[in-house]
């Protein structure tokens, strides 16, 4: 059987979680596919420093190391930042490629862009790995909710705030000690400014405002703070009063078509669907008209959680049955 070839652009956490895990899950992915996944090429910014790699795995910092091979099939990107990654995205599409990103700061800007022009060269492109890791919500959502109207997202969006909100109430760790240990395991971004200041949690509720609205609110009217003004004693408050102060990222859709999203830590109480998401854990509750409420849990950050949401997109992407993913 003629093997599926993938190439990956990004070797940090998140890459090196998809290669660990195309080379563990071999086997399965074999039976679930009917054909070996094989990692062609490997782009990354610099050859002198990356782990140890099969040898049969081309390392290269040239794109076009995957765009003129015509072998490759899908190609996923793990890199930070907008660019260069929505340049190679493009070019990747354009070149006939499937592509699967994990990169929600590109996606929540260019990713209306992306799927127009995906659908326009009939290719695929994966996203799921840009919103709560490891939790399907953007399978879940386009799959699985069209006769339903969202009205409502209440969603923990950042894993390492959660993670520095939960071990700060837990075990009275100062705020820095609670940052370190998630930037040790994984769960932070290089520069942490993003994680801890809100901008992530922003983007992703972007891309889901996107997928379920099909349009963003209007920036300049989000409210939007990140975990860093919160105190030992502001937690210490909320647990006396019986809650827990979470990250939550919302966004609601009025009878007149508004939407307005809010991003900031709120003390909630028990009966809050999200007072019970601890550690490294995301949620998603949606309100919806014909079904209700929903809430999905998970690991929302690491280098597992997201390669898993990764190589499902790959297989999503492979299997017959898969439909084209909607452009909105
Ligand atoms: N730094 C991100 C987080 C990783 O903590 O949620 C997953 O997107």
């Amino acid at each position: 059987m003629k093997p599926i070839q993938v190439a990956l652009i990004g070797l940090g956490t998140v890459g090196c979680g998809v290669y660990q895990t195309l080379h563990i899950h071999k086997q399965r992915l074999e039976i679930q596919l009917g054909a070996p996944v094989e990692l062609t090429t490997v782009v990354i910014e610099n050859p002198d420093k990356h782990m140890k790699i099969a040898e049969k795995t081309t390392i290269s910092t040239d794109i076009s190391d995957i765009l003129y091979n015509p072998e490759i099939d899908v190609v996923f990107e793990a890199i930070n930042g907008k660019e260069p990654a929505f340049t190679y995205l493009k070019q990747c599409i354009q070149a006939g490629k499937h592509v699967v990103t994990a990169n929600k700061e590109m996606f929540a800007a260019h990713g209306r862009e992306l799927k127009e022009l995906a659908q326009k060269n009939e290719v695929q492109i994966g996203y799921d790995a840009t919103t709560a890791g490891g939790i399907p919500i953007i399978q879940t959502i386009s799959q699985l909710f069209r006769a339903n109207q969202i009205q409502q997202v209440q969603a923990i969006l950042n894993g390492t705030s959660n993670y520095i909100l939960t071990q700060m109430r837990d075990h009275q760790l100062p705020f820095s000690t609670a940052l370190k240990q998630a930037q040790k395991w994984g769960y932070a971004e290089a520069d942490p400014t993003n994680d801890i200041e809100g901008y992530d949690a922003f983007y992703k509720l972007m891309i889901l405002s996107d997928l379920i609205f099909d349009r963003q609110p209007d920036q300049k009217n989000i409210r939007h703070s990140g975990i860093t003004g919160i105190t030992d004693e502001a937690i210490e408050k909320a647990q006396q009063d019986g809650k827990r102060i979470k990250h939550i990222a919302s966004i609601k859709y009025d009878e007149t078509g508004n939407l307005t999203a809010e991003i900031e830590p709120i003390a909630v109480p028990k009966e809050h669907p999200l007072y019970a998401v601890e550690g490294v854990d995301n949620a998603i509750h949606l309100k919806a008209d014909i079904v209700g409420d929903i809430t999905l849990t998970g690991p929302g950050a690491g280098a597992f959680p997201t390669a898993s949401a990764m190589v499902e997109d790959l297989c999503l992407i492979l299997s017959k049955q898969s439909a084209p993913i909607p452009v909105s």
